[in-house]
């Protein structure tokens, strides 16, 4: 199964950095660099929605009507720790979104995440929020973190992550099938270790250079 709510971004740029991306020689730096233009790059595509309305503009010409952002101001949470390597590329296109954080850790003898950090803006109901998480794998600590959204009251979320894998997006299709996935590639499947194959390895430790 796949999930109801799904968009690949299959945009030559975004295929092309994602595939740098994915090569186990790229640095560090270039790999950060690389996942904030490709953040940026899902962005655009998950705001596609966003309402506006048209305002008074003056132009060195003339007065005109034009199209402009209407709404509450969206909100991107960030799930830790890797989330945290997508979000200034969302904040490079909505700089006045607000900003949250979720902590999530997998206990190892039920196997279920346990939440450790929450901070959340005020007020999601009626606003879009973005949740990003790079890898979407077995699907537990996305959809974990997307509960914790709804419980705090938010009604219009999209995940965006970079990779997903066919049992991550089963996963959230059982538990969020309204959620919106907003991913640069579908992988083949995960390894014995949860591993997204081809993927790009732990993209915590890449990001961070924690390896
Ligand atoms: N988390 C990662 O960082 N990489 C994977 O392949 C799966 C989960």
């Amino acid at each position: 199964m796949t999930h109801p709510n799904l968009t690949i971004v299959n945009h030559p740029l975004v295929q092309h950095k994602l595939s740098l991306m994915r090569d186990e020689r790229t640095p560090g730096p270039e790999f950060r660099r690389l996942l904030r233009e490709i953040s940026l790059l899902l962005t655009y595509e998950a705001t596609r929605g966003l309402p506006v309305a048209m305002r008074p503009v003056t132009t060195p010409l003339t007065e005109m009507q034009a199209p402009m952002l209407d709404g509450p101001d969206p909100v991107v949470v960030s799930i830790l720790r890797a989330g945290n390597g997508l979000l200034d590329g969302v904040l490079d296109v909505i700089p006045t979104a607000k900003v949250g954080f979720v902590g999530l850790y997998r206990d190892e003898e039920t196997l279920r995440p346990v939440q450790y950090y929450c901070k959340l803006p005020t007020e999601l109901a009626g606003r879009l929020v973005i949740a990003v998480d790079p890898m979407l794998a077995t699907g537990n600590s996305s959809a974990a973190a997307v509960d914790l959204l709804k419980s705090a009251g938010a009604t219009q979320i999209c995940l965006i992550c970079l990779l997903a894998a066919p049992e991550g997006l089963s996963w959230m299709a059982a538990a969020h099938p309204d959620v919106r996935i907003v991913t640069a590639a579908l992988d083949s499947h995960l390894n014995e270790k949860g591993y997204i194959v081809p993927g790009l390895g732990d993209a915590g430790d890449r990001i961070f250079g924690t390896v």
